[in-house]
């Protein structure tokens, strides 16, 4: 399971090291005098395994924390900033004005994604992509939103004019495996809304901001979007201790989302937009087309090597076919092609995280002791920045693979007689947000797909599980999610119905028409946003 670096094509080599030397705040990338984080890479770029320095970062400190915050906070001015009571209009030439900055950066933010976190050339091309696509979706249907609230309703003999606006200040915290594509989805619904921003990266895919910088700075009004680095503990804790925050947006784990949460004051007035973990199983019936559901399985579990909320974590195979599917799985996932994120046809890459092939053999030791066996001839093999994928068979409830989410490569198989089983361990789970279900047999799969809608939030029937298309609800139950996140649905998350409404007088009506006429107010207009 070795990589050649002599396999490293010019364009990918680490030619300039990255030093992110400022930070955004009030709209200035503000010299950092203090202390450097190194940014390194688990991908080695030398023959004797090595991990590869990238560059460094901002240590910022609880100062330059609050110095964001009270950016952002002054930027809403409770409201009554330039940003949160701006037109809608120009609200989106500013989010055009950085998509149009972002997509010059494409080959820098790619190259970064590839070392930082290790994913491989297409999927860190296709993040980027459906990031960019995000922000022109968003676009689109936030025009959509402002059409459908171009009018006035009458009920009861009031007029009233509806509109969706702002919540505050928002801090904002992404994860390392969508580093790019996830923290934007929090960040451009946040942003177009009107509410003001404190942004802080995740620990890995930091780097890859940086050629983001200018154009977060050149595209929005001072204040409105602030970046910051360090320790979540450090900068998050007193941030929050101020009470100044309306809404912490948050894509990562329930426990962190908890204690930060916890140090908000006003608990009432903190609205909380979290993805958070999961552990989508699949369920394989007697009848499913076995290439197939093995196809989607390979994907569901390996696709960056397990590292995404939405991969399949555990597989429930019926035990009349079990011996089958395992094999069969057992054979595609030895094929899969391990290497650095640009070499050809690879699938499985380095993993960012030094300590997590460390974790992944806790999880395998632990399940071996209590029954299990890795039914693949490669699970297990471990490199310095990798350990290849395990089956593990057969798994019960008593080992910790059933019920922790690795967010990495390993899979536990547990196979069954009778569906009720599969159905009570979800009920029974922590986690609500997704499943495959593979089968044919209508009889079987009805009764089971109405119960299963009640279990998690999205049934992929003869799919993998997957957060896309993007204009899809993307949610959880239980410790998966608070809120939902979709195109359309985060700018409802990061708003509030907010409306006018007047008596239906002459002396009400003859006001309203003047400021529909002069065009003197942002909120009350019926101009159609084309
Ligand atoms: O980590 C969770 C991501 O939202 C997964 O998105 O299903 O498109 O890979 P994806």
């Amino acid at each position: 399971m070795k990589t050649s670096i002599k396999e490293i094509p010019n364009k990918y080599k680490i030619s300039e090291l990255v030093h992110q030397k400022t930070y955004l705040v009030n709209g200035e990338l503000k010299a950092w005098k203090g202390d450097f984080t190194e940014v390194k890479s688990t991908i080695s770029s030398t023959e004797v395994y090595k991990p590869t320095l990238l560059g460094t970062v901002p240590n910022l400190t609880e100062k330059e924390g609050l110095e964001a915050l009270n950016a952002a906070h002054k930027a809403y001015n409770k409201g009554q900033g330039m940003w949160p009571t701006m037109r809608v209009a120009d609200r989106i030439e500013c989010m055009e004005e950085f998509a149009e900055q972002m997509k010059t950066k494409r080959d820098e933010v790619v190259k970064l994604l590839m070392w930082e976190i290790g994913k491989a050339l297409p999927d860190s091309e296709k993040e980027f992509d459906r990031t960019i696509d995000y922000i022109y979706d968003t676009i689109e249907e936030y025009k959509q939103v402002d059409r459908d609230a171009a009018k006035f309703e009458k009920h009861g003999g009031v007029h009233a004019h509806i509109r969706r606006g702002p919540l505050g200040v928002v801090l904002c915290l992404g994860p390392y495996n969508y580093p790019l594509n996830e923290t934007f989805a929090l960040l451009i619904p946040a942003l177009i809304m009107g509410n003001t921003t404190v942004f802080k990266p995740a620990k890995h895919g930091v780097l890859l901001l940086s050629p983001l910088m200018e154009a977060f700075q050149n595209s929005f009004p001072e204040g409105v979007v602030n970046i910051i680095y360090g320790r979540g503990r450090v900068l998050a804790t007193p941030i929050m201790k101020t009470g100044l925050v309306d809404v912490l947006a948050l894509i990562g784990n329930s426990k962190s989302a908890n204690a930060i949460q916890a140090n908000h004051p006003y608990k009432n007035r903190l609205r909380l937009v979290f993805g958070l973990e999961a552990k989508n199983p699949a369920i394989i019936l007697p009848d499913a087309d076995l290439d197939l559901a093995i196809n989607e399985c390979i994907s569901g579990a390996t696709s960056f090597n397990g590292q995404r909320c939405t991969a399949l974590k555990i597989m429930y195979v019926h035990e009349d076919i079990v011996d089958e599917f395992n094999k069969r799985f057992a054979e595609r996932l030895d094929a899969l092609k391990f290497g650095n994120p640009w070499e050809e046809n690879v699938v499985l890459t380095p993993l960012p995280e030094p300590d997590k092939p460390a974790y992944i053999q806790e999880l395998i030791d632990d399940a071996i002791d209590k029954g299990a066996k890795i039914i693949n001839k490669k699970g297990g093999q471990t490199s310095e920045n990798y350990i290849f994928p395990s089956l593990l068979y057969p798994v019960t409830k008593e080992m910790r693979v059933f019920k922790e989410e690795q967010f990495g490569p390993v899979t536990p198989i547990v196979s069954f007689k009778n569906i009720q089983q599969p159905l009570d361990d979800m009920a029974a789970s922590n986690y609500g947000q997704q499943v495959s279900v593979f089968g044919s047999n209508v009889k079987t799969l009805a009764p089971l797909i109405d119960t299963l809608v009640n279990l998690v939030c999205r049934v992929n029937l003869n799919s993998a599980a997957q957060r896309g298309p993007d204009v899809y609800p993307f949610t959880g139950r239980k410790d998966s999610a608070v809120a939902t996140l979709s195109v359309h649905d985060a700018l409802r998350t990061f708003s509030i119905r907010t409306f006018v409404a007047a008596k239906d007088t002459p002396y009400n009506n003859a006001i309203l028409e003047e400021l529909l006429d002069k065009k003197a107010s942002n909120f009350i207009n019926t101009d159609y946003l084309l």
